[in-house]
């Protein structure tokens, strides 16, 4: 149903020839224009308190806009004063099912990139020794890997992961049992540390 959706599209609009080389020549569904602006049309950010989105897995993705529709994670406010939504999870809450569908595929599907910044190797060393023991079996190739279905941490911008780190052992952001196990233990020198050895993990 979704392949025959997809492609009757690109046969409309006539880029049949460039889709099979490149996931960028594909267009953006048409609910996905109110996300571009903090998102970017490539789902690469530059800012530090929003994540890249593009290339980090089609099913990690739906399930956070499931997430966020169900407020089962923080409603960041910060920009949405002059939307047509008060918050991340109302806006992705008016979205239909297909459209979040079309969404998280568009953006998983695009290549991704790490957010440029700098990286303390001090701490990164100490960040990686807690990553391999209580995080790598589940996000492995240090947080590269798409198909874990778990995000990409690695290249992700450090404020941004710190916010993450303190929801979860917060208990504010939904997660699996095992890794809030996890998240408890950590105090704020070693969320640091962790931030820091990911965001210089992309190769
Ligand atoms: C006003 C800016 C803004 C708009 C508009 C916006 N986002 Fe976001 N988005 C953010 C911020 C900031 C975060 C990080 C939230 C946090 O720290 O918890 C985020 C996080 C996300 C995440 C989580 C990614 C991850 O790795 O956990 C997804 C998915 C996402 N947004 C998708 C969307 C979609 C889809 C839309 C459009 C329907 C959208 N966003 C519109 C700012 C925005
Ligand atoms: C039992 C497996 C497991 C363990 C252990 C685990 N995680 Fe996770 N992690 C996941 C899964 C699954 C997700 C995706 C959750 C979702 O779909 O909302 C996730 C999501 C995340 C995210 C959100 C990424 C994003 O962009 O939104 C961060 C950050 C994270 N984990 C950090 C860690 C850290 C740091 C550790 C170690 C201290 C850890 N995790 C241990 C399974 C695990």
């Amino acid at each position: 149903m979704n392949t025959i959706r997809k492609h009757a599209g690109k046969f409309a609009l006539g880029v049949l020839l460039v889709a099979g080389f490149n996931a960028a020549g594909a267009q953006a569904p048409a609910a996905a224009e109110t996300c571009t602006g903090c998102h970017n049309d490539n789902g690469i950010t530059d800012s530090a308190e929003i994540p890249t989105i593009a290339g980090v897995g089609g099913f990690f993705l739906e399930n956070q806009l499931a997430i966020f529709a169900e407020s089962e994670r923080p409603c960041v406010a910060e920009g949405f004063a002059d939307e047509d939504a008060e918050n991340h999870c109302a806006l992705i809450s008016q979205l239909s099912e297909d459209d979040r569908m079309a969404i998280a595929e568009y953006f998983g599907e695009l290549s991704y990139q790490p957010f440029e910044q700098e990286v303390d190797e001090s701490l990164a060393a100490q960040g990686e020794s807690i990553h391999n023991a209580s995080c790598d079996r589940c996000h492995t190739a240090s947080g590269a890997e798409p198909f874990d279905d778990a995000g990409i941490l690695a290249g992700q911008p450090i404020p941004y992961l710190v916010d993450q780190f303190e929801y979860y052992k917060a208990g504010e952001r939904w997660q699996p049992e095992s890794m809030a196990e996890e998240m408890q233990k950590l105090d704020a020198d070693q969320m640091k540390a962790l931030a820091h050895f990911y965001a210089g993990a992309w190769e």
